[in-house]
């Protein structure tokens, strides 16, 4: 499984790229805006920087929510660096522009995805990824994690190519989880990815090997 970062944050980015796991980036208007980037300049040089962090994909979200306005921020978000995936809505115009980015060779991811409906029609206009929301369904007591086994075995029923990128991951659990259930990626919060690392057994298990070896070595 490909772990992504999903954040806007530069430090948290280069934290994750020097643990040496880290495949790629996904961010969001939200994400984008919490780092106080404003202004399509600004906006449009952050997605640079990322670029120059991180060696994989890194998901750039379109704000037009009408096709034509879709295609032109997708081509000069693409148009940044090759690492640029343009980011969509699973809406009727986003699958529309998915398509034609799908045909015209640029890198798509399709967001906002609750249903396996929606992830059909992704997988069906040739979405590099679709990014169904774990959390945000369990939120409102739906079980994401299932959401994720269900694309992933349709997925596989028709041989598609577009990969499952499992986004609104919430903690660790829902990390393991998705890898269970064969997601091809997980975009986590850096403390979900730092929290795999993380057993009692092991901390203690390293002190007394320390411990032993000062009492004979000083
Ligand atoms: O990439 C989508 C992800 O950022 C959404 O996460 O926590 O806002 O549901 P969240």
């Amino acid at each position: 499984m490909k772990f992504f970062i999903d954040t806007a944050n530069l430090a948290q980015i280069r934290e994750a790229q020097e643990l040496g796991i880290l495949d790629g980036v996904t961010t969001n208007p939200s994400l984008m805006a919490k780092e106080g980037i404003k202004g399509e300049e600004n906006i449009l040089k952050h997605y640079k920087d990322i670029c120059e962090i991180v060696d994989g994909h890194v998901s750039a979200e379109v704000i037009s929510t009408e096709f034509n306005g879709m295609i032109s921020e997708g081509e000069k978000l693409a148009a940044l660096h090759p690492q640029i995936v343009v980011k969509i809505p699973a809406t009727k115009d986003g699958i529309k522009a998915i398509k034609y980015f799908s045909d015209n060779g640029i890198n798509t991811n399709c967001t906002l995805v609750f249903s396996v409906g929606q992830a059909l029609l992704a997988a069906k206009a040739g979405a590099t990824y679709v990014s169904p929301f774990v959390g945000r369904l369990d939120d409102i007591s739906n079980d994401g994690v299932e959401l994720i086994e269900q694309i992933v075995y349709l997925y596989k029923t028709y041989n598609f190519e577009t990969q499952v990128l499992a986004a609104s991951i919430r903690h660790t659990m829902h990390i393991i989880q998705c890898a269970e259930v064969g997601a091809d990626v997980a975009t986590c919060p850096l403390n979900a990815i730092l929290g795999l690392l993380k057993h009692p057994l092991t901390d203690s298990g390293l002190q007394k090997f320390l411990d032993d070896y000062k009492k004979v070595n000083g």
